[in-house]
């Protein structure tokens, strides 16, 4: 990946303490926890290895588009502007899939390139601040786990892509957007990883957060959308283990490996919250979204879901959240926590975070960097189509 960019700003200084594995490795931590399933939320996350699952769901999320696929859909529409739009409801209310081969609202049709597009963008950016740790990962064995994870970040930027070309946009398109601005990615990948910890915080909150998002997301009604979501969460669930187990480690080495891991849960833990996006009341497409089933829970749900499953994981760890606050609320059967910062949200998605201006230079050098790449794939299925012709 060329030079790896630098992600501590000036004046902070590299903490990188080797890490002892003296401790069980991570497949035993985690069938340490089986016992604990029944009232741990940690079975929601690690489910083949301690029962009902995230991935249970995602598999149900499976069965249902297969069945979608099969499913009768007769009665379609007769071609007139209201019947189109009748047939669209119709599907939508019965929980079925729209195909690319749909007639689509352009409301629906515009949020859902909107939406993908800037998932697909947040994946590609999301390589930067891991992929700044690939050559100062500190085994052998983390390093080649930790680059896995970040190509299938890259991996998961093209099933966007392509699902959202289903839409007809190109992805030269998309890509143009986000590199001129026009489009977002998510506001998590604009804060640095200062020691080799944020790469566990990165895979145990961020990577969290993201399949708490994202699993309702493979009950998407756009089928496209819903199929590439069932692959990304499948791979998503494999980066929160490797996350959780790099923070058990650390947190169960050395005085300053804790410290290191402690550290890296401060920082991580509200921008992780803040993923989510702005509360119920100030998020402009949630409902609309919603009334489609592209997106099946509120921001301020899912945010709650995801407070949640972390408390007890935090406490197999052995970290603290950094909220004084967070407390058992035995009537609503959930943890009272501390908000984000939604102004700080708002300040980084509008470009002013702390790593905003280095994450987009070094996306613009790579995409210049990978013109002669481009330039030679068009010119030889040139080739193909004139020798086929
Ligand atoms: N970062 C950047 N922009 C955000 C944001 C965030 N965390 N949260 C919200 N926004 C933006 C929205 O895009 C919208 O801006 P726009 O109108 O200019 O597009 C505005 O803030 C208002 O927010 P809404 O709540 O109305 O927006 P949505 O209904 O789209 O909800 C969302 C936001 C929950 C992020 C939703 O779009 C979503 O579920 N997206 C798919 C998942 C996704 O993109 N995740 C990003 C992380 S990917 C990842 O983590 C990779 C993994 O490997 C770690």
């Amino acid at each position: 990946m060329g030079s790896v960019p630098r992600d501590e700003p000036s004046g902070v200084s590299l903490s990188r303490v080797a890490e002892t594995d003296q401790r069980p490795p991570g497949r035993e931590v985690l069938h340490m926890l089986a016992p604990q399933a029944s009232d741990c939320n940690t079975c929601v996350v690690y489910g083949d290895d301690v029962g009902q699952s995230l991935l249970d769901q995602v598999e149900d999320a499976e069965r249902e588009l297969r069945a979608a696929a099969e499913a009768d859909r007769a009665g379609g529409p007769d071609g007139s502007d209201a019947d189109l739009q009748r047939y669209f409801d119709e599907v939508i209310a019965a929980d079925q899939k729209i195909e690319p081969r749909d007639w689509i609202p352009e409301a629906y049709r515009k949020g859902l390139v909107r939406q993908i597009a800037q998932h697909a963008h947040s994946e590609i950016i999301g390589m930067q601040p891991e992929g700044n740790w690939i050559s100062r990962a500190p085994s052998l064995k983390r390093k080649a786990i930790l680059l896995a994870k970040v190509q299938d970040e890259a991996g998961h930027g093209l099933y966007l892509y392509a699902a959202a070309e289903t839409l007809g946009v190109a992805r030269e398109e998309l890509v143009q957007m986000l590199l001129d601005g026009r489009q977002k990615y998510s506001s998590i990948f604009n804060y640095p990883t200062l020691t080799w910890a944020d790469i566990g915080a990165i895979g145990w909150l961020v990577d969290g957060a993201a399949i708490v998002n994202q699993v309702p997301l493979c009950r998407c009604s756009y089928g496209p959308y819903a199929r590439a979501m069932i692959r990304i969460c499948k791979e998503e669930s494999f980066h929160q283990r490797q996350g959780f187990e790099i923070l058990y480690t650390l947190a169960n080495g050395t005085g300053a490996q804790r410290r290191m891991a402690q550290d890296a849960v401060d920082r991580w833990w509200y921008p992780s919250l803040a993923m989510f996006g702005p509360p119920d009341t100030a998020s402009t497409h949630s409902e609309q979204s919603m009334a489609w089933k592209i997106k099946r829970f509120s921001n301020d749900d899912l945010r709650q879901r995801f407070v949640d499953m972390c408390v007890q994981q935090a406490s197999v760890l052995g970290l603290a959240i950094p909220d004084p606050d967070l407390r058992w609320n035995a009537e609503r059967g959930s943890y009272d926590f501390t908000d984000p910062d939604y102004d700080e949200l708002f300040r980084v998605i509008k470009g002013n975070g702390p790593c905003n201006r280095q994450r987009m230079a070094y996306r613009h050098r790579a995409y210049d960097d990978g013109a002669w790449v481009r330039e030679a794939a068009a010119a030889h299925a040139a080739k193909r189509r004139a020798e086929a012709a």
